[in-house]
């Protein structure tokens, strides 16, 4: 899918592309998107799609996410968000949660219905659960301490306990064109984010989700990731290792088009070797899944080569299950496949800021 979005993200960034190709092309870009956010619903359900934790303050997520919501939901659906202030921040990987707001709107979206009008709530406050709250919400799994609240409620249809029962079964919906993986995702995500998820609803009445994630301490801001700025394009030379031909010629494709200069490798042998002969190499942008000689393999063998090096895992797995692999050793970040050009460009402006911050 990296090979799809990137290369028709190229082509229609070409002037000279016709309209009707123009078109069909984009059709191409919405379905693969599609066919990517699938795969991370079913991944999250099963625990599988975490990557990429940081410091994430829930009521900015939640603005951020806003626009994505206005243009989600019918035009008959009011949106009405309460954000609470300087809350604390919560460890937690940002896309994830954008996905678990993103779901429980679009439920509420569709609980409400068109041509019905009502209203979607979004809350963030702070909350203290003691002994007694974490033993009434989840059996006692969670442990007390300072929570994030994020509620969503709908003035919508509402449930029966019969449908309560099973909403968060993977592959459950009352919908015709449901697919049944959106809560269960969300408990996916909500428990690798060691919280918990509890429903209110009544038929006719709506129904209303409350998420609680752990706070941890109230931190610095930290760095939102738009902000990190592409690489200026002088003495940066990055080495691609990706035994996938169309990965390759995606990424060639993107890094030229930012001015940026790259050597490729089809294996992570032809990458040592590189790294051993072109000494401004200054990251590497490395696959894990190769035959031959495996992505941690090769990292390990060019850490010992260049111990500084910024090395940028990439794979098709998610970063905990990849991050496995790379235990004591200092990966300078992660991107998973499928990646955008922008997404790519992102993460080698990061690491090699930081990299050169270092010196
Ligand atoms: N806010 C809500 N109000 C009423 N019913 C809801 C609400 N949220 C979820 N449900 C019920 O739970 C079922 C499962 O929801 P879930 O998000 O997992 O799947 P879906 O919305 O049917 O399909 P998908 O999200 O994969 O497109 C829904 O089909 C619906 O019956
Ligand atoms: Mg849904």
């Amino acid at each position: 899918m990296t090979g799809i979005l990137g290369n028709a993200s190229l082509v229609l960034d070409s002037p000279d592309l016709i309209a009707s190709d123009r078109e069909k092309l984009e059709f191409v870009v919405t379905a693969s998107e599609r066919a990517a956010d699938l795969t991370r619903q079913m991944l999250a359900y099963a625990g599988k799609g975490r990557y990429e934790t940081r410091a994430v303050e829930l009521s900015s997520l939640v603005r951020e996410t806003a626009d994505l919501m206005h243009t989600l939901l019918p035009k008959t659906v009011r949106v009405h968000t309460e954000l609470a202030d300087d809350l604390p921040w919560i460890e937690a990987d940002p896309s994830q949660l954008q996905q678990v707001i993103m779901n429980l709107v679009i439920n509420a979206g569709e609980a409400i219905g068109e041509p019905r009008s009502g209203t979607v709530s979004v809350h963030t406050r702070e909350c203290t659960l003691g002994e007694s709250d974490v033993a009434a919400l989840d059996r006692g799994e969670l442990a007390p301490g300072t929570y994030i609240l994020l509620e969503v409620t709908d003035t919508g249809c509402g449930m029966t306990p019969e449908v309560l029962a099973r909403i968060f079964d993977p592959f459950f919906t009352t919908k015709f064109t449901g697919r049944g993986l959106g809560l269960a995702a969300v408990l996916g995500i909500i428990k690798s984010h060691r919280g918990t998820i509890q429903v209110q609803t009544a038929v006719g009445q709506g129904s209303g989700f409350r998420v609680y994630l752990p706070a941890t301490a109230r931190a610095a801001r930290p760095v939102s990731e738009s902000a990190v700025p592409a690489p200026a394009a002088d003495n940066v030379r990055v080495l691609v290792v990706d035994d996938e031909e169309v990965v390759r010629a995606t990424t060639r494709a993107v890094l030229e088009r930012r001015g940026l200069e790259a050597l490729f490798a089809a294996s992570g042998e032809e990458g040592l070797r590189l790294l051993t002969e072109h000494k401004d190499i200054s990251v590497v942008l490395l696959d894990m899944m190769m035959p031959g000689m495996s992505g941690d393999e090769a990292f390990k063998r060019m850490r010992e080569i260049r111990p500084d090096l910024p090395i940028i895992v990439s794979s098709g797995y998610g970063e905990s299950q990849v991050m496995q692999y790379f235990l004591g050793s200092n990966v300078s970040a992660f991107i998973q496949k499928p990646y955008t050009s922008a997404a790519l460009i992102q993460k080698i402006g990061g690491v090699v800021a930081r990299s050169r911050a270092a010196v």
